[in-house]
């Protein structure tokens, strides 16, 4: 079976890329844990300069295994997917996304917290959890309403309406859209590249300022929402949705 992340180094940056096609790249335990590997040592090799995510020029990802979901919820802080989430808050050096496609759930989620997000003008982006029995994640529930008003941060979050990459970039949710899949990672490639020309510790610790005003309080907002989301994995409404979708596949 091919790798399901494909790891890649291009001078000093770092690709990560989602490599599960035959499931629209949905994220695994096994997945997630290896992202977490990957970012935490990219975070202490003085040789990297930065760290790409990306999927294909199709298909960014759809999100948490729904099989997963089922069998092996997170239970904890110490699930994989919050070590890689946490690894992601914490990386020091830049991290940049490039999306195409779908976006779904944390895949939307995680671009919260990249520091450059270049999308493919129509990749689709949602986060259904209320629509799955579940809640936001990781800061969902602060970020969005800050950089789009209560008004339509509801609409994404509470009806779990879909918007495209170019949506993304007019809310700020994306830096740039750009006009196909392959436009998107290019630009994302050559963007990341360009911290190799930059001094290294300038730009670590202005990224630092950036985050350093909200950090306690995402930590925070994180854990809330965490306790929640795996009491709702639990809950009759998640299960009956969930286990719609896989009896639908
Ligand atoms: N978990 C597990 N398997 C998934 C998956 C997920 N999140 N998303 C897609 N897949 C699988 C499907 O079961 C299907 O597998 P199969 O061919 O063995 O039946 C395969 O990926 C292709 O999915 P399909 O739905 O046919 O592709 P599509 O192009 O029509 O739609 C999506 C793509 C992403 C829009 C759609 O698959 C989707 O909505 N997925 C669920 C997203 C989701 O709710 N994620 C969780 C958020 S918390």
């Amino acid at each position: 079976m091919p790798e399901a992340i494909l790891l890649h180094r291009e001078r000093g940056l770092l690709t990560l890329r989602l490599n599960r096609p035959d499931k629209k790249n949905a994220l695994t335990r096994a997945m997630y844990s290896q992202l977490a590997e990957a970012l935490k040592q990219a975070n202490h090799d003085p040789e990297i300069n930065a760290v790409l995510i990306t999927g294909s020029a199709e298909c960014f990802t759809a999100g948490n295994d729904i099989a997963d979901f089922i069998q092996q919820p997170p239970s904890d802080l110490d699930s994989p997917v919050f070590h890689f989430m946490l690894e992601l808050l914490e990386c020091r050096k830049p991290v940049i996304a490039a999306v195409a496609g779908a976006a779904v759930g944390i895949g939307t989620t995680m671009l919260l917290h990249c520091d450059l997000v270049y999308v493919a003008r129509d990749a689709r982006l949602r986060m259904p959890f209320v629509n799955l029995g579940l809640c936001p994640e990781f800061g969902s529930s602060l970020i969005l309403p800050r950089l789009l008003g209560q008004a339509k941060a509801s609409e994404l979050l509470l009806l779990g309406e879909g918007f495209t990459g170019e949506q993304a970039a007019q809310w700020g949710i994306a830096t740039e859209a750009l006009g196909s899949g392959e436009a998107a990672l290019a630009r994302a490639r050559e963007m990341a590249l360009r911290f190799d020309e930059l001094p290294a510790e300038a730009v670590r610790i202005s990224k630092q300022l950036m985050r350093a005003p909200d950090r306690e309080l995402i930590r925070k907002v994180i854990e809330e929402e965490g306790a929640l989301f795996t009491q709702r994995l639990r809950s009759p409404e998640a299960l009956a949705a969930l286990t719609g979708f896989i009896k639908r596949h």
